[in-house]
């Protein structure tokens, strides 16, 4: 581990990064200068580019990743869902893709976890259909994939739509194919702690032409028109659909379903379109990050879980999470305090949404009834994994540790 000079400040290990380079910067001032900051060019610009690194048709860029998941569920409504209808959505994850499908006016249906993967159990899936089950939220947790093929074979199976939620593994693989492109759409957030960032942000990536009109005018409040200039800010010219129908009705103010305000601004738009070129990059460095720590961490493999990929399994980390195993003769907040102590960040493993985030208290779940994501719940705690993570602060972090399991 490097000498620190005595008055450098404490070391501290995030669990997130920014760092926009001179490309983003100039983007963000010609966005300025030009003085058009909501959507515009660099909104289309990020969305091919991203769409396009997918090898997908249409990116529809949104405030948010959790607006993504919303819009995303939300065109579930124009294909015959019922408002009430429900979306399967592992039990353990971020709490917002459950929040989506309620804002969505669909409601979050849990299915528990596989607790070594810590993505969305198969079985566990079947055994949560209903006969009002419309989809399944496919959620690649920490980055991992989640099992695609066996999804994808149960959505097909029960005429179910299958969406990704790709929020926490951009350039991850299954298979050897980018996640994203396995179900009707997926969705990322861009928000400052993921893989890419644009400070705030969420995109929908599709292939298909109507889901992908319909998350146009989801994000846009319900808006019926889709042409260029009602969509993007592009120019100032009239939208030549406007009176269509008929010369009392601006189309403008006319709305075909209940949608959100939700759309991504220029000067996020710009930050992007310079992370998806260093996407590979970005993806690459976070997978040395993985492999370090596995590899430097596999001597305490009896009382931490690591994060190793599965077979045809390419992890993109947001994170690196440990699992305190039960052999453990430490609680998890004995070492997350050590560590906390010592400057390296760490977050909970998002807990059991049903059964251990009070905000859905009201659903009525009891506690066993999602024993894997209870587990991973209670004992799940990560740290960052990110590329402006150094050799040397990952070789502290790797110290810190090996200071706390000395003691056992
Ligand atoms: C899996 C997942 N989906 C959706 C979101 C929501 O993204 P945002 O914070 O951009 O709303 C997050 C978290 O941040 C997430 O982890």
């Amino acid at each position: 581990m490097g000498k620190r000079k005595a008055d450098s400040p404490p070391r501290r290990v995030t669990v997130g990064t920014v760092a926009v380079g001179e490309e983003g910067k100039r983007r963000v001032r010609e966005a300025l200068d030009r003085g058009r900051i909501s959507g515009g060019k660099f909104v289309q610009e990020f969305e091919e580019a991203f769409a396009a690194y997918h090898g997908l048709k249409y990116g529809i860029a949104v405030s948010t990743g959790t607006d993504a998941d919303a819009v995303a569920a939300a065109t579930l409504l124009a294909r015959g869902a019922q408002r009430g209808d429900e979306v399967i959505v592992p039990a353990l994850t971020f709490i917002s893709v459950a929040n989506a499908v309620l804002h969505a006016g669909l409601v979050p249906r849990f299915a528990d976890i596989d607790a070594d993967s810590y993505n969305l159990d198969p079985e566990a899936v079947e055994a949560a259909l209903t006969p009002r089950t419309r989809a399944i939220m496919a959620v690649h947790n920490f980055g991992r994939p989640a099992p695609m093929a066996e999804l994808a074979e149960i959505a097909s199976r029960h005429d179910l739509m299958l969406l990704e939620d790709a929020a926490e593994a951009h350039g991850a693989r299954y298979r050897g194919r980018l996640v994203g492109t396995f179900g009707a759409m997926a969705t990322y957030s861009f928000y400052v702690a993921h893989i890419l960032t644009t400070g705030e942000g969420g995109m929908v990536i599709t292939d298909d032409d109507e889901l992908a009109r319909l998350c146009r005018s989801l994000r846009a409040h319900g808006r019926a028109c889709d042409c260029k200039v009602c969509v993007l800010n592009v120019d100032s010219s009239y939208c030549p659909l406007r009176y269509k129908y008929g010369d009392d009705t601006d189309i403008r103010f006319h709305f075909e379903r209940v949608g959100f305000s939700s759309k991504m601004n220029e000067m996020e738009a710009a930050l992007g379109i310079e992370q998806v070129s260093r996407m590979d990059e970005i993806v690459r460095a976070r997978r040395r990050r993985l492999e370090y720590y596995n590899e430097h961490l596999s001597r305490y493999e009896k009382y931490l879980k690591l994060f190793r990929p599965g077979p045809e399994e390419e992890i993109s980390p947001l994170c690196y999470p440990l699992l305190v195993t039960p052999e453990a003769p430490f609680a998890r907040f004995e070492l997350t305090k050590f560590l906390e102590q010592r400057g390296v960040e760490t977050r909970p493993a998002f807990g059991s949404i049903p059964t251990q985030q009070p905000a859905y208290r009201w659903m009525g779940h009891a506690e066993g009834e999602f024993p894997a994501a209870e587990y991973v719940g209670s004992r799940g705690f990560y740290l960052g994994c990110h590329q402006n993570i150094s050799d040397e602060d990952a070789a502290y972090v790797v110290d810190v540790c090996a200071e706390f399991m000395e003691r056992f």
